[in-house]
């Protein structure tokens, strides 16, 4: 059946977004660069037609969410970069040919994609752009982006035994075991639709298996981790 949900964005449009965000994104490189920003499209997009949600809302708004994010950066964490992203993307949707009305709903997408301050996301494609985002931290993703990241700040590899409410963002402590303990443990209850709590509790379940092996590696008898 078709409906007005199904409205997909032209190719050559998707491209000429990609173009755009990767200008703004390559410089973030690693964790937040173009590769996560196509993994997030990818997992809105699925999101989205399963749910029935607005594609053509949902396709920009996940090609552009993280465009502020190198302003966030030199700012030293002042400026939130989602609501730097949304008021970057209203000129240049503008530009592109995007209705008045679908760039307030692109826009609230990014706006609302951190939902750390006031813009709690509300509509669905708010939702599952949220929950899109939130998915490329967690699972196989997540730890890959964390071990990334720890590398990126010459953090150790694994320090279970440390007090990690007593340890420091940035140091040598900030493993990719603290970045799972702090945050990305708690993700799964974070979800704000069905099918993005139902991804999430897999990916979960995932993570926990990769650190308790992690933990019987490095801390258990060698023996031990291969059963013998
Ligand atoms: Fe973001
Ligand atoms: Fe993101």
């Amino acid at each position: 059946m078709t409906t007005t949900h199904d409205k997909e964005t032209p190719p050559e449009l998707l491209a000429e977004l990609r173009r755009i965000s990767a200008r703004y994104c390559l410089e973030e490189g690693g964790s937040h660069g173009p590769d996560h920003t196509e993994r997030v499209f990818q997992n809105a997009m699925a999101i989205g037609r399963s749910m029935g949600a607005r594609l053509d809302i949902l396709a920009p708004a996940a090609l552009l969410h993280d465009i502020g994010r190198s302003q966030e950066s030199r700012s030293k964490g002042g400026l939130c970069h989602a609501d730097i992203g949304a008021d970057m993307a209203e000129p240049i949707l503008r530009e592109l040919g995007y209705s008045e009305e679908d760039r307030t709903a692109i826009c609230r997408c990014i706006r609302s994609h951190r939902f750390r301050g006031d813009t709690e996301p509300e509509s669905l494609e708010e939702k599952i752009l949220f929950d899109a985002d939130k998915l490329d931290s967690i699972g196989a993703v997540g730890i890959g982006r964390a071990f990334l990241f720890a590398g990126q700040i010459g953090a150790r590899l694994h320090n279970a035994d440390a007090d990690h409410s007593a340890t420091v963002a940035y140091s040598g402590e900030d493993t990719a075991y603290r970045e799972f303990q702090v945050k990305m443990s708690k993700v799964s209850k974070e979800m704000l639709t069905p099918l993005g709590r139902k991804i999430a509790r897999r990916r979960h379940e995932f993570m926990e298996t990769f650190f308790a092996e992690l933990n019987l590696e490095i801390y258990g008898s060698v023996l031990q981790a291969a059963g013998e």
